[in-house]
């Protein structure tokens, strides 16, 4: 065991925990963030997704030690109080989540995309959103919430 502090959502959190605990595992147990979903542990879903230093990473392959002194946005950091962010609102207007379990690492990965590429071709969108899985296979509306927020940031309307 060891103490471990991360940066997460701009709070410093510490806990007690082994050097290679998942960090979804850290970040749902011992800090209550639990908008961050365990999918597959393996790598493959992209359910676990969050921002390390503004890098998109599944937290099930990172170990909490590897994390320490580092900076961590989950799907609870993006949100200023009430106001959603851009993207989030647009998932809504556009029924981008059908039983949700996928869309805090979706909302993740395209947080990150549209931060490094405010105007991605649907192209684009797509090559960024490809490791994620949908169980409900909602890939259209979740592709469409992502091209609204962009045309919305394009227009000045977010
Ligand atoms: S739970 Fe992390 S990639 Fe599936
Ligand atoms: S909305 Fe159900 S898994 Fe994507």
């Amino acid at each position: 065991m060891a103490r471990f502090t991360i940066r997460v959502n701009r709070n410093e959190l510490s806990t007690e925990s082994p050097p290679d605990r998942p960090l979804l595992d850290v970040l749902r147990e011992d800090f209550g963030l639990t908008g961050t979903k365990y999918g597959c542990g393996e790598g493959q879903c992209r359910a676990c997704t969050v921002l390390i230093d503004d890098q998109p990473t599944a937290s099930c392959l990172t170990t909490i030690s590897s994390v320490d002194g580092m900076s961590v946005t989950t799907i609870e950091g993006l949100a200023s109080g009430d106001q959603l962010t851009a993207l989030q609102q647009a998932f809504i207007d556009m029924e981008g989540a059908q039983c949700g379990y996928c869309t805090a690492g979706m909302i993740v990965e395209a947080t990150a995309l549209l931060k490094r590429n405010p105007k991605p071709s649907r192209t684009e969108i797509v090559d960024a959103m490809n490791p994620h899985l949908c169980r409900c296979c909602g890939y259209r509306n979740i592709l469409a919430s992502v091209e609204l927020a962009a045309r919305r940031s394009e227009a000045g309307d977010a």
